[in-house]
């Protein structure tokens, strides 16, 4: 039996503070997300001391403005979501000690979510009244292969039901993400690379370099490691100096072009090895639906070669909720609570920065 219910979800586990009010596991009332990335571009990659700090001046007022939003008061709310890991341990401490307090005061029950399997559910939401989305019109249909690509994360998993998956693979390394924001720094290019990679892969030609796709033992891994190294050993080259030379000092010396073209080699290649992968697992497994997830689902060249490679239809999760948000933890919570999933302890839920799928 299904019970239906609003759900409050909080993400906190990188550098987005993140809350969400989710009816029924697919209406979005509301979706508040604030990020101190621009605190973190300097460092040209995510400070945790000072992503928790932000999380802990931003977490109150975000969740407020996300119940204000949906129109909700505590009495509407059913229960509150939280994501307990996978992600850095100050930040996910900041999430999870609020929604623990709140489930307290308010006497609320408490789900505990993968942030991982969340970024799949993102794919569940298919109305809204919200200005601004782009929500797909049915729920994705099971069994469904979910291609999860993060800055933490490159996997493959296979859906046969609502928590009932199979790990199909996963990267033995860097995730694509990190790939590309590893390859934004040697390019000079800004944090995060994702975004940045991608727009000046536009301006180069794909095939100019010929960069490698790892082989490996087990049909759907991955790894992004020697990719990365390729990269540099390229960019070096490219300058004229050996392995020696330090890769903070390559961007200054590639010209325009050259950053263009390397950046278009590496993202078709990137690319190329996650689409290579399901499409394998597609063949295999016949799945009824193909679902995309994380931040890397935003870039273009992703879905270029995945619809050229997979004659199916294939939908995304509108770009706002590709990347972290509060929605995809209050979808899953709803159907963690519609399906009569276990609560969390309010009083000793603990964060689990290395969760896994
Ligand atoms: O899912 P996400 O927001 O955070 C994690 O859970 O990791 O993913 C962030 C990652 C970053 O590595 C970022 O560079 C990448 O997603 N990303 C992209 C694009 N937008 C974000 N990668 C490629 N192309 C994009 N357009
Ligand atoms: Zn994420």
């Amino acid at each position: 039996m299904l019970y239906w219910m609003k759900i409050l979800g909080i993400e906190s586990s990188c550098d987005e503070t993140a809350a969400s009010v989710v009816e029924d596991g697919f209406r979005l009332l509301s979706n508040i997300v604030a990020s101190s990335m621009d605190l973190h571009v300097q460092y040209g990659g995510v400070v945790p001391e000072i992503a928790a700090r932000s999380h802990i001046e931003s977490i109150l007022p975000v969740i407020h403005q996300a119940l204000d939003e949906a129109n909700c008061s505590w009495a509407d709310i059913d229960g509150i979501a939280v994501t307990y890991g996978a992600g850095l341990g100050g930040s996910l401490l900041v999430g999870v000690l609020t929604a623990r307090t709140l489930a307290i005061a308010h006497s609320k029950p408490l789900y505990a979510i993968n942030h991982v399997e969340a970024h799949v559910y993102a794919n569940f939401l298919t109305d809204t009244t919200l200005p601004g989305y782009v929500l797909r019109e049915n729920q994705p249909q099971f069994p469904m292969l979910a291609i999860i690509v993060s800055g933490g994360h490159s996997q493959l998993a296979l859906f046969k039901n609502h928590f009932d998956y199979t790990l199909l693979g996963q990267t033995r390394d860097d995730a694509i993400g990190e790939a590309f924001d590893k390859v934004a720094r040697i390019l000079g290019l800004p944090y995060p690379g994702g975004p940045s990679v991608g727009k000046k892969a536009t301006e180069g030609n794909p095939s100019t370099y010929k960069l490698p796709i790892a082989k490996l033992d087990e049909k759907y891994s991955y790894s992004f490691s020697g990719l990365k190294t390729a990269v540099l050993r390229l960019a070096q080259t490219e300058t004229g100096h050996d392995h020696t030379f330090p890769s903070m000092n390559l961007s200054s010396e590639l010209s325009e072009a050259q950053k263009a073209n390397i950046a278009a080699s590496f993202q078709y290649t990137a690319i190329k090895t996650i689409v290579q992968k399901a499409k394998l697992a597609w063949e295999e497994f016949s799945p009824a639906s193909i679902v995309i997830a994380g931040g890397v689902a935003a870039n273009p060249e992703l879905r270029r070669q995945l619809s050229e490679a997979i004659p199916a239809p294939i939908e995304y999760p509108d770009m706002k909720l590709c990347t972290d948000n509060g929605a995809m933890i209050a979808t899953l919570g709803c159907f963690k609570a519609m399906h009569q999933q276990a609560t969390a302890d309010p009083y000793t839920l603990d964060i689990r920065p290395n969760l896994s799928m």
